[in-house]
């Protein structure tokens, strides 16, 4: 992180792309509003949007956004975030998710500084600067004709990796250490097993998945130590036990669904997008499973 961190001080500087690769929760996010702040547009607006967080269409008009009447529902006109970004920074998460049909567009507004809104025939010129960032291996999606070349090239000037968590255990203990005491039960600390089984387990939600295992532990630990009993059974247990024989216990869909799903995105992970497919089901419903399971989401 610290090599990660070096480099990007001239980076932020600059006013060029900046690529942020890394794991889902590794810190993307964290990473690319602290350039932001460390940038000559600090003072200037820094909007993020997540990609696959919409279809294709919607996407459009929420980027370069739509005159009144453009389609069904543009009831009255709409800025778009490169507006809202105008001479500040946007950050577009999960960029290897955005249709082709939108990446020609995109290019063309990194080319031109221009944008055109949706149902409007008059281009005008904004000055954002973008940065973008993805879990996902850009190279081989555009290999596979998912991700234009041509765009590809233009957003990775600078590309600055996020090492996973588990590939920097020291990491672990000072974040933690810093969640606990972010947490209203400040007073507890780790116990030396909880310490262990933390720098032990692989994270791969990363970051975010440290935070929500430390307010897992401070609320049931209520303002004591922190110890193995508090922390999550994934944490404690991290392989999945085997199966248990057949007849043993007999549970319910729900249970058996539960941990399959759960297991898929381990072995993916962590990336849902990447689980989603494996389980043979759309982002949106293995999300709104994951809700129903009280499993925080990626929004
Ligand atoms: N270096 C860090 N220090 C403190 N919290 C962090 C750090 N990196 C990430 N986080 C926290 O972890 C969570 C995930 O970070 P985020 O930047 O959204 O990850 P990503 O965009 O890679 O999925 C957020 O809640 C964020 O505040
Ligand atoms: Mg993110």
């Amino acid at each position: 992180m610290r090599g990660v961190l070096q480099r990007a001080a001239p980076i932020a500087a600059s006013a060029a792309p900046v690529m942020i690769l890394g794991e889902s929760g590794s810190g993307k996010e964290v990473l690319a509003r602290a350039l932001h702040a460390n940038s000559p547009r600090k003072d200037k607006p820094f909007v993020a949007v997540n990609v696959a967080a919409l279809p294709g269409e919607l996407l459009e008009s929420e980027l370069f956004g739509h005159v009144k009447g453009a389609f069904t529902g543009a009831v009255t006109a709409k800025r778009g975030l490169f507006e809202e970004a105008d001479s500040g920074t946007l950050l577009l998460d999960e960029i290897a998710e955005m249709p082709l049909a939108l990446q020609a567009k995109l290019l063309r507004a990194l080319q031109d500084g221009e944008i055109r809104r949706v149902g409007d025939t008059r281009p005008f010129s904004v000055d954002v600067r973008i940065f973008c960032a993805t879990n996902q291996d850009l190279r081989a999606c555009v290999a596979q004709r998912r991700f234009r070349e041509d765009l590809y090239y233009r957003l990775k000037v600078f590309t600055l990796p996020i090492p996973p968590l588990r590939e920097r255990v020291e990491d672990i203990l000072p974040l933690a250490t810093m969640f606990l005491q972010q947490h209203e039960h400040r007073s507890g600390r780790f116990t030396a097993r909880a310490q262990r089984l933390l720098e032990g387990y692989r994270w791969p939600g990363n970051i975010r998945e440290l935070a929500n295992c430390v307010n897992h532990g401070a609320v049931l630990s209520g303002g004591a130590d922190v110890d193995v009993a508090h922390l999550p059974e994934e944490v404690v247990k991290p392989r999945p036990s085997p199966e248990p024989a057949s007849g043993a216990v007999l549970r319910t869909l729900a249970e058996v669904e539960r941990e399959h799903v759960l297991r898929v995105i381990e072995a993916c992970g962590g990336h849902q997008a990447d689980a989603a497919r494996v389980l043979g089901i759309g982002r949106t419903t293995l999300w709104r499973k994951l809700r129903a399971f009280g499993i925080e989401t990626e929004e």
